[in-house]
């Protein structure tokens, strides 16, 4: 019985699972590191905390890379869901992945044009976003800002929506995507 309904509702491949997890990981630590760190001034250090946000982003950045390139070479198993519910995930799961490369992006660009390094673990400099005291960079930070809010309420749908089919669906979508 199980065995059939794993063979209808296949799970995700092993590196999509592994992924999905890290960024989770990660974007839960950048979201509580984003929101105790000092405010940033225009003479801030980047220093402490601030410093871990910029190493946690940029490892953020490298596996987002790394999971949409594993997205367009592997597609995702075939489910069960009505076709309106699976309209509603493609779209959020669309979103999430959009706000996951414009929200670090932004970051990234505010980073260089306040002339600070970013440094994929502590050692490899990614390349400037935008130049040293532009004021795009500077006007990225502050969208930035807003559109973590965005990526959050996006979160929250998600996670209630996977929680939904969980404990009331009672369907394996949740299961398709556990470690
Ligand atoms: C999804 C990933 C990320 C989340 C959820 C996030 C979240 C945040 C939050 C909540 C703040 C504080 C905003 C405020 O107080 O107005 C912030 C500020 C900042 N973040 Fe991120 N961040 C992310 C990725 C990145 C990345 C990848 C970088 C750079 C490599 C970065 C660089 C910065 C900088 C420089 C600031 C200060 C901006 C300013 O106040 O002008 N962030 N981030
Ligand atoms: C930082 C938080 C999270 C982000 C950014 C995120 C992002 C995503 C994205 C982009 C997908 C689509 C994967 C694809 O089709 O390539 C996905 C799928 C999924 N996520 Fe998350 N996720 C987060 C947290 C969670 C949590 C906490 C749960 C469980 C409670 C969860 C459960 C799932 C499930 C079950 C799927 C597969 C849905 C399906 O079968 O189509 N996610 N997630």
């Amino acid at each position: 019985m199980v065995d059939l309904q794993e063979r209808l509702d296949p799970a995700y491949d092993g590196v999509a699972r592994f992924l999905h997890w890290i960024v989770v990981f990660l974007i839960a630590a950048q979201f509580v590191i984003g929101w105790i760190m000092p405010d940033v001034h225009r003479d801030t250090k980047p220093v402490g905390l601030i410093a871990w946000h910029l190493g946690v982003g940029a490892a953020l950045i490298a596996a987002m890379a790394v999971r949409i390139v594993w997205r367009f070479t592997h597609r995702p198993p075939p489910g069960t869901l009505s076709p309106a519910m699976s309209m509603i995930s493609r779209i959020t799961h669309f979103l999430l992945y959009a706000a996951l490369v414009v929200v670090p992006l932004l970051g990234w660009a505010n980073a260089s044009s306040r002339g600070w390094a970013v440094r994929l673990l502590g050692v490899l400099n990614l390349p400037p976003l935008a130049p040293a005291g532009s004021t795009a960079g500077h006007t990225a930070g502050d969208i930035h800002g807003v559109l973590a809010w965005v990526l959050f309420a996006l979160i929250v749908m998600h996670v209630a929506a996977a929680l939904f089919h969980r404990f009331v669906l009672k369907d394996r979508v949740l299961q398709r995507m556990m470690p």
